[in-house]
This record gives structure tokens, C-alpha cells and sequence, in this order.
């Protein structure tokens, strides 16, 4: 695992961007990325679309599967999560429409649908690299605590605080938030060749340090990724908030040598 420990948010959405976009560039035939919705890679889409309209960066050979989707939203519902790639980054960028893929929250058989999204992952040959965010408690997607680690994409209920956590989005009605989501599993995580988490601010600290010194458990579906052979977690200062000063230090030092850890 290597921990990017970054001054501020800008500053990390920045590095994330460059580090996707170089390996947007190296795959030139095609590049297959996970994406995530929520506050946290919003940066990370912005500075991605300023590449692409200064012509450094172009997405015609990447190819999209996003991690989740609210149940009973359908795609155009404002807090849908197809509107919010579309509103935020697809709409901006020069990505072929057949080449996104976001599970439907409204499909009327779900398990089928969960089984397909994970049968059209591996028939467009895995995911290259799955960006993702950290939840408060330290879930990834959807997988809320006690989730399998070896889930694969399926129907999940919310727990309590990821509804109060979201109910900003909506209108701070936690009523409004829907009870249940389709998400990727765990595993399905796992699968893809690398992982890139950003993570900022206070409210995360708790998770960062599950994540990175806590025992692998399912209370903490993010510390999964201490198994995953190529983790980047890139996070700005205040996130560090409860790590231990010597697991900072380590990292800001082996960062410094331009070492990777993983
Ligand atoms: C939701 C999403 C996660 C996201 C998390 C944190 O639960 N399903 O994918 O990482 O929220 O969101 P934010 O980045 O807004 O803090």
C-alpha cells in the first residue's frame, strides 16, 4: 500500500488526476476505470475535464463502470448517480455513451442486474483501475460494515448513518435517501489490477486509520485493501488526524525517496 499524504484537497484531487490520466495515456488501445460518485472525487473530475479540454487528455478508449446506484431512482432522478457523472464529468469529456456503465436502480429483476454488470466486468477483460472514496466508517461503495469481503455486485440496505451522511444531497431529508442500493462487492474491488482511494478531512481520520493500521475486518470493508497488491491511498493532511505520528512519518519518508511501498 502507499499512502500519498497531500497538503490540502487540491492538492491531492491534483496528484489523483495525473496519476489516472498517465494511465489513461499509457493504455492507448483501452483503459477500463471504476468510478465513484460523492464530495470526495469531484476535484479529481475537474481537474480530469481541465485535461481534456487543453487537449493533453482524451477518454475515446476508456471504458466506465461505476461502483453504485440508489434502488428506485431512475437515471434522470436529480440525486441519481447516472446524473451526477453525467452533471459532473461525462458531459464534459469526449467518453463514447456505450462505453459508460452504471448499474440501474430500477430494473426489474435486480439480481439479474447485478449479475450482468459483474458478467459485462469480466467480458470487457477487468477493471484497470478503480478509483474510489471512503465512506465515515470506513465502507467502499456500498459495502457497509459487516459486509462480505468476498461480496461481488448485489443488493444492499443503507445503514442509518450513510443515510444521514447523504441526506445532504438530499435536501437534508434523511427520509428521502433511499433504504437500499445496488453496489459492487468487495471482491469485485479486489479483482481490478489497482485501487486509487482519496480521502479528505477530519470527519475521515477514524477510517484512514482503520484502513491503513487496523486489522482487516468487514467493520471496516476499506481495510480489505491491506490484501490488494497495488493500493494507492491519496489523502490531504487533516485525514491523518488518527494516524499514529510514526505511520505519517513513514510514509511522507518512503513517498520522499520515491519508493513504493506496495
Ligand atoms: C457513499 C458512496 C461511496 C462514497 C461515500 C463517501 O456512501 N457510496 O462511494 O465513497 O459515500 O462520500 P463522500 O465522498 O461524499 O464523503
Amino acid at each position: 500500500m502507499r499512502l500519498i499524504i497531500c497538503r490540502n484537497y487540491e492538492q491531492a484531487s491534483a496528484w489523483s488526476a495525473q496519476y489516472i490520466a498517465n494511465r489513461i495515456m499509457k493504455q492507448k488501445e483501452k483503459c477500463v476505470l471504476g468510478l465513484p460518485t460523492g464530495s470526495s472525487p469531484l476535484g479529481i473530475y475537474k481537474e480530469l475535464i481541465a485535461l481534456h479540454r487543453a487537449h493533453v487528455l482524451s477518454f475515446s478508449h476508456v471504458i466506465t463502470f461505476n461502483m453504485d446506484e440508489y434502488v428506485g431512482l431512475s437515471p434522470d432522478h436529480p440525486q441519481s448517480y447516472h446524473r451526477f457523472m453525467w452533471d459532473n464529468f461525462f458531459n464534459f469529456i469526449d467518453i463514447k455513451k456505450e462505453h459508460v456503465h452504471i448499474l440501474n436502480g430500477c430494473a426489474s429483476d435486480l439480481e439479474k442486474e447485478c449479475a450482468e454488470y459483474e458478467a459485462c466486468i469480466a467480458a470487457t477483460g477487468g477493471i484497470d483501475l478503480f478509483l474510489g472514496g471512503m465512506g465515515v466508517d470506513g465502507h467502499i461503495a456500498f459495502n457497509e460494515p459487516g459486509s462480505s469481503l468476498t461480496s461481488h455486485t448485489r443488493i444492499k440496505s443503507l445503514t442509518t448513518d450513510t443515510k444521514y451522511a447523504n441526506a445532504r444531497f438530499f435536501g437534508g431529508d434523511i427520509h428521502a435517501v433511499p433504504s437500499t442500493a445496488l453496489t459492487v462487492g468487495v471482491a469485485t474491488i479486489m479483482a481490478a489490477r489497482e485501487v486509487l482511494i482519496i480521502v479528505s478531512g477530519h470527519s475521515k481520520a477514524r477510517a484512514l486509520q482503520a484502513t491503513v493500521e487496523g486489522p482487516v475486518s468487514q467493520m471496516c470493508t476499506l481495510s480489505c485493501l491491506q490484501m490488494h497488491a497495488k493500493v494507492i491511498i491519496v489523502c490531504d493532511e487533516e485525514a491523518t488526524d488518527e494516524l499514529k505520528v510514526s505511520t505519517v512519518r513513514y510514509f511522507k519518508d518512503i513517498e520522499s525517496k520515491n519508493i513504493s511501498a506496495s
